[in-house]
């Protein structure tokens, strides 16, 4: 794999600024968001009230945390657009996502939004070593979802040539890499298995395409499939994160050079983490749920925005703005079975580790008696699809998700292509247990 990492001058001064420099700046864009949550959006005003504090009482960044959280849940009961805090006419664009349960979550930005959010995308494609003049094939879906369009515009901010193929048609994915020869491409780590299939059963060499990075995302993903990736493709794998109700992707992104976690872009999202049950904040390094503050966001401000995501913040390194560990799920996403938490990652973790097993999954939960129950729904690779080879795979999965996750589970080895693909995001979780009266 070839080293990209960017020449300094070519970064933005502020992602290599002294933190006094990055703190400074993050507590005026602060004073100056919250104001304008506070009297812009009716919702933001009532639950600042209700706690008996006022922006004004912002006088350091620690004081952030005497202000009230937001969630997913507001959105919803004020949809479609009641906490928007510019006129509709100042709306420039609109973007959704749909959620598994109830309304959509309504976005919207203004035009001066929609420069930062390219200006976000743009810089983490160049932590990801992407060069302006350099070709990127973006198999982000395109529509109401922030990826595809997000993406997009971040590509043409950065000076690269765009090919907004959009999901879906994955014989057609590796024509068009087969015939522009893209430098790096944007996907869904889970889509891009798909992908990589798709090159083996067309009998091209997957090692041999022009891409030299891929920036995945949209979904938790483990180090695991990165090495997967890395070696299958030949390419650097990186990882970008980002939520709608922030910004879409963009929010952080890994360097290429260290791969040690993504930097968060701190001089527009303020980043904390809680501890999930009691709200109170943990210092820098220990887990929790990361919480949103954005610095920057006219349409849309957010304030201590609970994203539901699981990551411990850390120190920068190859940038002073801090990173965060790669999300090991969301607080959403944890199944508890029997007592033991768990995460689909780290079902990921040993399917990856498992010889004649390819990485796809998804996970069953059903009823057993009065118990209940995890099948895990794997397939074989085609060189170990035999009978006596699944029936071995299966027990070693299931032997080392015992040992290290500390549940049992049923291992169903399906033939190849037997696990449903996605196009997108992977829906990991399959909930069949009756539902509570
Ligand atoms: O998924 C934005 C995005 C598009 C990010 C393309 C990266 C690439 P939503 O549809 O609103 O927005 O979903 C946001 O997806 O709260 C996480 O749970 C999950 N997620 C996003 N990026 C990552 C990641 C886009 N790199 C939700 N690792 C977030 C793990 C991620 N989970």
């Amino acid at each position: 794999m070839k080293d990209l990492t960017p020449a300094k001058s070519t970064l933005d001064p502020i992602e290599i600024a002294s933190r006094d420099e990055i703190e400074a700046l993050q507590l005026e864009r602060m004073q100056w968001s919250l104001r304008h949550a506070y009297e812009n959006v009716p919702l933001f005003k009532k639950r600042f009230d209700e706690r008996g504090v006022h922006p004004a009482d912002l006088k350091a960044l620690s004081d952030l945390s005497k202000f009230p959280f937001t969630e997913k849940n507001d959105l919803r009961d004020t949809y479609p657009f009641g906490m928007f805090a510019v006129s509709r006419e100042k709306i420039a664009r609109i973007h959704a996502s749909s959620g598994t349960t109830g309304k959509a979550t309504v976005v919207g930005y203004t035009t001066g939004d929609l420069d930062v959010f390219g200006d976000m995308v743009a810089r983490s494609l160049r932590a990801s070593g992407v060069r302006p003049g350099q070709m990127v094939h973006n198999a982000y879906g395109y529509g109401l979802f922030t990826g595809g369009l997000g993406a997009h515009a971040g590509i043409e901010k950065l000076g690269a040539t765009v090919v907004p193929v959009s999901g879906g048609m994955t014989a057609r994915q590796v024509t068009l890499i087969e015939d522009f020869k893209p430098d790096a491409i944007m996907v869904t780590p889970s889509y891009m298995l798909n992908i990589l299939e798709e090159f083996q059963r067309q009998g091209i060499d997957p090692r041999q395409t022009s891409l030299q990075v891929g920036i995945f995302g949209a979904e938790p993903w483990t180090n695991a499939m990165r090495e997967e990736v890395e070696q299958a493709f030949d390419m650097h794998a990186v990882d970008i994160y980002g939520l709608s109700e922030i910004l879409g992707p963009g929010v952080a992104n890994e360097c290429v050079e260290t791969k040690d976690g993504l930097h968060v872009w701190e001089d527009h999202f303020y980043p904390e983490v809680i501890n999930p049950e009691t709200g109170e904040p943990v210092p820098d390094g220990e887990m929790g749920e990361l919480v949103f503050t954005t610095l920057t966001k006219e349409a849309l401000p957010m304030v201590r925005y609970r994203t539901r995501d699981l990551t411990r913040l850390m120190p920068g390194t190859a940038r002073t703005m801090r990173r965060m560990e790669k999300i090991t799920g969301r607080s959403d996403d944890m199944i508890i079975l029997r007592g033991v938490n768990v995460f689909p990652t780290q079902i990921e973790e040993q399917l990856l580790a498992t010889e004649g097993l390819a990485p796809h999954f998804q996970i069953e939960l059903h009823r057993a008696g009065r118990m209940d129950a995890m099948r895990v729904h794997v397939e074989a690779t085609p060189n170990a699809a035999d009978e006596a080879s699944r029936e071995n795979a299966a027990q070693k999965l299931a032997k080392t998700i015992k040992d290290t996750v500390g549940i049992s589970t049923e291992i169903a080895v399906a033939e190849p292509g037997g696990v449903a693909r996605s196009e997108g995001k992977a829906k990991r979780v399959v909930d069949n247990r009756p539902k509570e009266q």
